[in-house]
């Protein structure tokens, strides 16, 4: 692999519970010991059920948010040691494409005060450059550069998605957050805006965290794809592998849950509810609702294994499930 352009290494997070006193805990654990890296160019998909910590990840590789402990290191330097003037270098270099990019537009700007915002924030294509830019910007999201002097309002949601990711590729950073970016979106509007993604990454190399609950639709653009479950890395590898051939009986259960499913594949029903993660199972998180879960899955909390060469999994078992045993 290339020399990681995002690096993340034993990230915790956690929050302080608003019930004092109820649980014995002051404070939610909502990320445990977090590694990632994503290479130059490279998407890697981070997938989830609600409240596993996806977004928080994304926001303290934002800085949006302070991490408890833990490392981030973007090209090669810790985010927690910039001078200001290198932190404001790395804010043009990573962005965020959200999931509602209305709630994100101010209803009274019209499209050229919001794409020019973010230019002026980072003096770029200043001037005379400014209108050229501000066309190709939206030429490249596949909209008419006749809109720029329209409101919010005036577009669709798949329209607006695409004002939402011409802003975050105004600045031409390098690495994107992009959080549930088409979750609001009709199936068919999806496939466009994950195409054009897709072919933005192809054109600009720009690197991508992409962030959505649904396994499909992360496969569909991502290299990699990383899956947490309270706040836990299960299972990171190759895209295709996660979804043909996943390792992690968490992950199992998610390919399951897919309509897509190939008739092919054992089905593995998801049941019991997500435990506290105030109050997980000992040892493995997983546990309790694992159907393969055996006495010693309770002694410790299963370290991420390298299984194959690009595969890693947090289970004490050795098989690749569904695949080829
Ligand atoms: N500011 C906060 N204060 C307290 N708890 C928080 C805060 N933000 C998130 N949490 C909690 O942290 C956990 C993880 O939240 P997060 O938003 O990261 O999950 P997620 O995987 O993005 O879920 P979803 O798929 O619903 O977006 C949840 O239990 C949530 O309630
Ligand atoms: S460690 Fe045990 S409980 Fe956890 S996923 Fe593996 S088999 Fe299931
Ligand atoms: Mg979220």
């Amino acid at each position: 692999m290339k020399q990681a352009l995002l690096e993340v290494r034993g990230l915790n997070k956690s929050y302080p519970t608003s019930k004092k006193g109820f649980f014995r805990r002051s404070r939610i654990p909502v990320l445990r010991d977090v590694d990632l890296s994503i290479a130059p160019g490279e998407v890697l998909g981070l997938v989830g059920e609600s409240g596993s910590g996806k977004s928080t990840l994304g926001k303290a590789v934002l800085k949006l948010i302070e991490a408890d402990s833990g490392t981030i290191k973007f090209d090669g330097r810790d985010l927690a040691n910039l001078s200001p003037e290198d932190l404001r270098a790395v804010r043009k270099d990573i962005q965020i494409i959200f999931q509602d990019p209305y709630a994100s537009l101010d209803p009274r700007k019209s499209i050229r005060a919001v794409l020019s915002e973010a230019l002026d924030t980072h003096q770029l294509h200043m001037g005379a450059k400014r209108e050229g830019r501000l066309n190709e910007l939206l030429e490249m999201v596949g909209l008419s550069p006749e809109f720029l002097g329209r409101l919010p309002h005036e577009f669709s949601g798949g329209q607006r998605q695409r004002i939402g990711i011409a802003r975050a590729i105004a600045v031409e950073p390098r690495f994107i957050v992009a959080d549930e970016a088409v979750s609001a979106l009709d199936v068919s509007i999806q496939a466009q805006v994950l195409n054009l993604l897709a072919d933005l990454r192809e054109k600009t190399g720009v690197s991508i965290l992409f962030i959505s609950h649904d396994l499909s639709v992360v496969r569909f653009i991502s290299d990699r794809v990383m899956v947490l479950y309270l706040g836990r890395v299960m299972e990171i590898g190759r895209a295709d592998d996660i979804h043909f051939s996943p390792a992690h009986p968490y992950t199992a259960a998610l390919v399951s849950a897919e309509p897509s499913l190939k008739p092919s594949l054992e089905r593995m029903r998801l049941t019991g509810e997500i435990p506290s993660p105030v109050n997980p199972p000992p040892g493995c998180v997983f546990s309790s609702r694992c159907p393969y879960v055996q006495d010693a899955c309770a002694a410790e909390i299963p370290k991420l294994r390298q299984i194959e060469e690009t595969r890693f999994s947090a289970c004490i078992r050795d098989n690749i499930l569904n695949g080829v045993q």
